[in-house]
């Protein structure tokens, strides 16, 4: 009798003990700690810090938390890293050479910074034959921004593709160019505008949601904003629309024209997109001779788009230099020049005979705007 009395509360004991440990034992909790923070600032010592904070204490004999919440180090100086200069390019634009260097590594933490000049600049004396300037218009200004197409429409011999991009021309109307040349000058940059890719319309607005856009502003002693990018609908509307600008007849302000430029850029209600192009394409004769100072708009200028100049005429050394300076880096791929209005003519007679059946230009990756 006492002996089954014993075995019950021993039992019964047991059954107490278990259910005591299950009810009341909880899971650990492990400390929970963020990411390290980015860098900070460099303070005056030359030191900078990174932090982790503690997100969750740790319980019931979980992982405690680490104690280094900061870490402080002397900040290591990275210098600046300039490749070696290029070779020189070939003769370009108004006679000159160049010859540029690349940033291999930026600087860090007050490294020796980079050297400005990337890009040295020489004068010579001869000139780029027509056909040679012909050559660099196409493979530079109209065939541009290529990369392999992943996929390529069957049937097709290229297989490269193309971003689109939103063009403005800024057209010289000063007195030196004269009427009549300013009518070869607006029929010449039609035809240029009606060989960029994609062909037979690279203006249409109507296919494929984008296409590329125009605007354009003229300038002589004031800047006219003739269109914007979203006026012109198609290759038609927008070369009569060139050759309906009237011509001015005054002084060359090219400054004032580049300021009305970066407006057009930054303006939301010009028709300007995102994921484009953003170009500028200047026809000139001569240097600036009234208007805004050049030098202090041209970084906001080249931030904003990239530069083409199709200069026409000959110049002093002063004013080629000016007229280099317009351009964006590297300025081989972005001056071209002809020596007067017939040589603009023939330009445009050797870059159309190029691009044609056997040699189109290349199909823009439709798809994917
Ligand atoms: C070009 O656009 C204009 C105006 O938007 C239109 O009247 C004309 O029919 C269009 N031409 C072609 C060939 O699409």
């Amino acid at each position: 009798m006492v002996g089954r009395f014993i075995v019950i509360v021993i039992v019964l004991a047991f059954i107490f003990g278990c259910s005591q440990s299950f009810i009341f034992t909880k899971d650990k909790v492990d400390c929970l700690i963020s990411q390290w923070s980015e860098w900070s600032q460099i303070n005056e010592f030359g030191e900078h810090s990174k932090q982790r904070v503690i997100l969750r204490y740790p319980d019931n004999g979980g992982m405690p938390c680490p104690t280094d919440t900061e870490f402080n180090e002397i900040a290591p100086k990275v210098d600046c890293v300039m490749s070696q200069w290029s070779e020189w390019s070939g003769i370009y634009g108004l006679g000159e050479r160049s010859k540029e260097r690349v940033i291999i590594t930026h600087p860090d933490n007050g490294g020796k910074p980079c050297p400005t000049d990337t890009e040295i600049t020489e004068y010579t004396t001869t000139k780029p034959m027509v056909h040679e300037t012909a050559n660099q218009v196409i493979t530079s200004f109209l065939q541009r921004n290529l990369k392999t197409d992943p996929a390529p429409p069957r049937g097709t011999v290229q297989s490269k593709i193309g971003l689109f991009r939103d063009l403005l021309i800024i057209i010289d109307s000063s007195g030196s160019i004269g009427s009549r040349n300013f009518e070869i000058a607006k029929k010449q940059l039609g035809e240029l505008l009606s060989l960029i890719c994609p062909l037979p319309d690279p203006f249409d607005s109507k296919v494929h949601n984008g296409n590329n856009r125009a605007a354009l502003i003229q300038f002589s002693d004031v800047v006219i904003k003739e269109f914007d990018f979203d006026d012109k609908h198609n290759i038609s509307d927008l070369k009569s629309a060139i050759m309906s600008v009237p011509y001015q007849n005054g002084g060359t302000c090219t400054g004032d024209a580049f300021y009305k430029a970066i407006q057009m850029f930054t303006s939301y209600n010009k028709g300007i997109r995102q994921n484009t192009k953003h170009e500028v394409l200047i026809l000139t004769d001569g240097e600036s001779n009234c208007g805004k100072d050049i030098s202090t708009l041209l970084p906001t200028l080249h931030a904003n788009a990239a530069v083409f100049g199709l200069m026409i005429g000959s110049y002093s050394d002063s004013g080629k230099a000016e007229l280099t300076s317009y351009v964006t880096k590297p300025k081989p791929k972005h001056l071209f020049a002809v020596d007067n209005f017939q040589e603009l003519e023939t330009l445009l007679n050797l870059i159309r005979k190029q691009i044609d059946e056997t040699n189109p230009c290349a199909p823009f990756d439709l798809s994917k705007k």
